[in-house]
């Protein structure tokens, strides 16, 4: 039986660059091994670095990189743990397919961070594909993470049935927006403060300060790259279309800088008036910030429609516009959770009421199957612990696999919602079934809906 551990701080250098030097899974290069595969680490500075980019371009269909593009992204891919599959036999100098992963800090409920291994860059090449591959690979990087202590996984699809087999659920869904400005009718706080044009140079100065500030408020926020700051402020030289981005600050009645907004307009040749914004990033301190920015976004002149993609569910926005329905909301997976070490994921976080829960939960990897008991006090922490062989409590019992555990992981997806799907099992200690899933779902619940503001 092991015993309850400490919460997760944050993440040092030291393990970053620990888990990024560490080996690959054994299991995994012995299985690949088998078909004449070999799998193995590339450093970001090796000759490989440029094969490696390559195959994961074309195994996401998009064009051959450029040696310009390949310097820009090997600049920025030092965070980055890069493993690719080779085969042996293939013609060309270049993986036949990919993966990369880095340990960062992913924001649970609560305003708690927990390290968390983020993989991305999955492809497997056309001519090499459902071989099991891809779940040599996945199944590698879960173990490997495990091994190096780390207690959760993380990640964004490209399609969704592709990651739950690994015990990834949707945990954070993503809400895209449609705003008619002309209908929206602003009824929002107007801030005192001001909004002013800025250079790229500054927007990439002040994503990363004020994203860091921001961070741990909304469950399901992660560290976000250097990489993807330079590719939303367009300062990476290698990027294309960075001339269509405008970008603009908020600051407060002191003058302090409390937001930015980074967007691009097309315009609409054949009416003037009817020109579209994206909002490629919107990241807001305060609610003032929020109010001015949006304020500003939805009034620009010759704009019929701005368009806003990665936002939660429960955004305020839609509290501040007279006509709710001038915004076409649509909802779908976003941050994808993968809980490795039950107990020190479930300590992290912080719970929507006292109760006390028995998680029965299976994992057809093996990595996080057991029994826990979850005692969870008033203030909404919780005392996790295995439950021994044969050990009993006398409390509500929950069934269920560590798919649709991680998908309560971070407060979004209701317990209610996954026992209605047929997903899990509440059973109640003298309770009615209903009045045992009440309380099971009130304790795993959480007040702010998650975000996750990027793909990677
Ligand atoms: C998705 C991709 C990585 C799969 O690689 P692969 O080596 O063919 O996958 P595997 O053979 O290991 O298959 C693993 C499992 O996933 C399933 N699977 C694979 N591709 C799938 C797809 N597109 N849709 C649904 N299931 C899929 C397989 O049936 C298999 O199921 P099982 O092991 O439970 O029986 C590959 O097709 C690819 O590179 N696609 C383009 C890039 C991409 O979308 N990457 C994912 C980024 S998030």
């Amino acid at each position: 039986m092991s015993t309850s551990r400490a919460a997760y701080g944050r993440v040092g250098e030291t393990e970053r660059a620990a888990f990024r030097a560490g080996p690959v899974d054994e299991e995994s290069a012995s299985r690949l091994a088998t078909n004449g595969l070999d799998y193995r680490r590339i450093a970001v500075d090796s000759d490989e670095y440029a094969g490696w980019l390559q195959s994961v371009a074309r195994g996401f269909q998009d064009g051959e990189r450029t040696a310009e593009q390949i310097a820009a992204a090997r600049e920025r891919s030092g965070y980055r743990r890069l493993t690719g599959v080779f085969d042996p036999q293939s013609p060309m100098d270049a993986p036949v397919a990919t993966i990369a992963s880095w340990l960062g800090e992913l924001t649970v409920p609560g305003e708690a961070m927990i390290p968390s291994c983020a993989i991305s860059a999955v492809t497997v090449a056309p001519t090499h594909r459902r071989k099991g591959v891809a779940r040599a690979m996945l199944e590698g990087e879960l173990r490997a993470a495990q091994a190096a202590g780390i207690p959760m996984a993380m990640l964004t699809v490209s399609e969704s049935p592709l990651y739950g087999r690994y015990g990834f659920a949707p945990a954070g869904a993503g809400a895209s927006w449609r705003i008619e400005t002309k209908r929206a009718g602003w009824i929002g706080p107007q801030p005192a403060g001001r909004i002013d044009f800025i250079s790229r140079e500054r927007v990439r100065e002040l994503l990363p300060v004020l994203h860091e500030r921001v961070r741990h408020r909304r469950p399901g926020e992660i560290e976000v790259p250097g990489s993807h700051w330079d590719g939303f402020a367009g300062t990476n030289p290698a990027a294309e279309k960075t001339a269509d981005k405008r970008a603009v600050q908020y600051s407060d009645a002191a003058g302090d800088v409390r937001g930015v907004a980074v967007y691009a307009v097309r315009e609409n040749h054949d009416d003037f008036t009817k020109a579209t914004v994206s909002v490629h990033y919107l990241l807001a301190e305060t609610d003032d910030a929020y109010a001015a920015l949006w304020r500003f976004l939805l009034e620009l002149d010759l704009v019929a429609e701005v368009h806003a993609a990665e936002l939660s569910v429960d955004e305020p926005l839609l509290w501040m516009i007279a006509d709710q329905r001038a915004a076409n909301v649509s909802v779908r997976d976003h941050q994808y959770v993968r809980i490795i070490d039950v107990v020190a994921a479930l300590e992290t976080r912080r719970y929507g009421g006292p109760g006390v829960l028995v998680l029965d939960v299976s994992d057809s990897l093996g990595i996080a199957a057991g029994r826990y008991l979850l005692e969870a006090d008033e203030a909404g922490a919780a005392r996790v612990r295995s439950l021994g062989e044969g050990e009993t409590i006398d409390a509500v019992t929950v069934t269920l696999g560590v798919t649709e555990l991680s998908a309560t992981y971070l407060g979004g997806v209701s317990l209610a919602t996954l026992a209605a799907a047929g997903r899990v099992t509440v059973t109640g200690a003298g309770d009615a079934a209903s009045d045992a899933l009440a309380k099971a779902a009130r304790v795993l619940s959480w007040h702010t809906a998650p975000r996750l503001s990027i793909w990677y």
